[in-house]
């Protein structure tokens, strides 16, 4: 009992390491001189070990087929279908024609009736220019659009009338299109219509579900298919994201143009980002 509390203790403050060494070293590719650009580093490292174990990397790809199988669709929705009129409900009236906001549902597994909420917010200036970045929270549990966009990085703060909302000074739509997603199945308004999914939630089916909804996304929104894409996130966002990014790597290597993501990179943060 005391010994196997220890081997986790252990296990976790190794892992919380290794998290914010990645964390490091995305700051230090900024900081110094040519920017490392992950994506590839990542891709180089996963052709390296394909060549190393092909049979053992190829049993765990998650092939095309298999996403055909679980019959994603985009009900047909078009980008324009998600935008949000007018700005949300009791928001500074100053701030709603500067940049747009757009929210809905992403169906993930039509069989079950899986559906992933998001809320996106394009950047201030010229978007098409500028990364898109998927913000992931953590928990396992914690809604995007609650915490990371409303008390952390998005371009609203919800008011202590709880009815109104101020604009964040230090939002990160001033540089980066932010694309909040609601995940796993369950965490704020993503939900499934077979309630065992809830039971059988898990880092796997987390990861397989953000992927599917990615390439999703991308087909509502084609337009930002050639932004540089990152994934952000903090706390257990940081079992989500390296996960994500392993999945988007080895499909991007097996190369179905329409699928492929221009990822350039992830970061993650240790602990709950107050920004004001
Ligand atoms: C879940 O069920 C509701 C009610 O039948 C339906 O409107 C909705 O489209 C279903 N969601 C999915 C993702 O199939």
């Amino acid at each position: 009992m005391e010994r196997g509390h220890t081997h986790t203790l252990f296990l976790t403050r190794l892992i919380l390491l290794l998290l914010i060494l990645v964390t490091v070293t995305t700051c230090n590719s900024h900081i110094h001189g040519p920017r490392a650009n992950q994506g590839e580093t990542l891709m180089a490292f996963r052709r390296s070990r394909n060549r190393a174990q092909v049979n053992t990397v190829n049993e765990n790809l998650i092939t095309e087929s298999s996403f055909s199988e679980m019959k994603t669709d985009d009900n047909g929705r078009r980008m324009e279908d998600d935008y949000i009129q007018g700005g949300l409900p009791g928001q500074p009236s100053s701030k709603g024609s500067m940049f747009k906001q757009y929210a809905g549902y992403i169906n993930v597994d039509r069989i079950n009736g899986r559906s992933l909420f998001y809320y996106f917010v394009e950047a201030l200036h010229e978007p098409s220019s500028k990364p898109l970045v998927l913000w992931l929270n953590g928990g396992p549990g914690c809604s995007s659009l609650g915490v990371g966009a409303m008390l952390e990085i998005g371009p609203f703060g919800v008011n202590p009338d709880g009815k109104t909302i101020y604009s964040r000074r230090f939002s990160w739509n001033k540089v980066a299109n932010i694309l909040f997603l609601e995940s796993p199945a369950g965490v704020g308004f993503s939900y499934s219509n077979t309630t065992s999914d809830y039971d059988l939630s898990g880092d796997k089916r987390t990861t397989d579900d953000s992927y599917t909804f990615l390439v999703n996304w991308f087909k509502r929104f084609p337009h930002y298919k050639n932004n540089d894409f990152y994934i952000i996130g903090e706390s257990y966002a940081g079992f989500y994201i390296p996960e994500l990014a392993d999945v988007i790597t080895k499909k991007n290597m097996e190369g179905h143009s329409t699928s492929i993501i221009n990822f350039k990179g992830i970061m993650r943060s240790c602990f709950p980002l107050s920004i004001e």
